[in-house]
């Protein structure tokens, strides 16, 4: 992950000025999962616009969306086939080999469901919490000089950074009727898992609305609660962590470009898709 980080850092730092959207944030967590499944990292632009597809356009329009579906299973089922003949290293041959409780392998189909649920989960999430980590410290001098200068305190605020600016809002359909605080939801109807707005509660937080990267008790829901609670956060929070501390420890001083625009995410992953910054004192 270090290396990943300093080598896009490297490619971009004598400009002076870049959208780190672009150049850094994105590229970080399709490199660590290219890597993990043992898949090409020149292969990182199919990902982000299959997630593109599937995430932001898909939301509208159907055919986009499985239009990105099929074109990623047709990718994984390549690599699978390929993998029969001549088993690798990595989590796909790992999937692969795999048995259930009663000792059988798993479906071609379970491996392949796996893999596309963990590219889809794992790329815009992380993309987006450590761009929305950057935009704060870019408006933040305060907090990043403390960064700079306590970088053990790193770990303490992404999870600060994860609680403020949650980037995954989740759905769930309601299979019986009941009702949740006071409003009566029937069997067949859509509810929204805002973790962001449970990650804002002034009953759960003190402060709720402000950034306290020191905060100590924090338990925030942005992985989501219960069973279906994120499978890979602690790859998110040792990506995030990496990420700030090598941007940090190369770039000190950035702020926001007020010649350029921030963007931002539509859909169920928020995080900022334009990052203009200006680089001062780089490294
Ligand atoms: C900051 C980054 C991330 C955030 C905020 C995040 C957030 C979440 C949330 C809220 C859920 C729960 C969804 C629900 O209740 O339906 C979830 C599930 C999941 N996440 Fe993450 N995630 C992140 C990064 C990752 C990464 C890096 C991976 C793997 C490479 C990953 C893999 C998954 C998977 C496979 C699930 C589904 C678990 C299940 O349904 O049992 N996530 N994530």
């Amino acid at each position: 992950m270090r290396a990943i980080c300093n080598e896009l850092i490297d490619d971009f730092i004598a400009e002076g000025q870049i959208d780190a959207a672009a150049r850094y944030t994105k590229h970080i967590p399709v490199r660590a999962i290219a890597h993990m499944l043992g898949i090409p990292e020149s292969d990182s632009d199919l990902f982000v616009n299959w997630i593109h597809m599937i995430l932001e356009l898909g939301i509208k329009d159907e055919n986009t969306l499985l239009q990105a579906v099929h074109e990623m299973s047709a990718y994984f089922s390549a690599h699978i086939e390929e993998r029969k003949n001549k088993p690798t290293e990595d989590l796909i041959s790992y999937l692969m080999n795999a048995r259930d409780k009663e000792g059988n392998p798993l479906e071609d189909s379970h491996v392949l469901g796996s893999l596309r649920l963990l590219l889809i989960a794992g790329i815009d999430t992380t993309w987006s919490a450590i761009g929305s980590s950057l935009w704060h410290l870019a408006r933040t001098p305060a907090d990043r000089e403390r960064l700079i200068a306590e970088p053990g305190l790193i770990p303490t605020a992404v999870e600060e950074l994860l609680r403020a600016y949650s980037p995954v809002t989740m759905a769930r359909e309601v299979i019986k009727e009941t009702t949740i605080s006071g409003c009566p939801v029937k069997a067949g109807n859509m509810v929204l898992l805002s973790f962001p707005a449970a990650n804002r509660d002034p009953k759960m937080f003190p402060d709720a609305d402000k950034v306290v990267i020191d905060r100590r008790e924090n338990r925030h829901a942005a992985f989501g609660l219960g069973i279906h609670r994120c499978v890979g956060s602690n790859l998110a929070r040792m990506e995030m962590q990496v990420a700030l501390e090598e941007w940090l420890k190369r770039i000190p001083d950035f702020t926001l470009d007020p010649a350029g625009t921030v963007t931002w995410s539509q859909g169920t992953v928020r995080g900022p898709r334009q990052l203009p910054f200006l680089l001062g004192k780089a490294m």
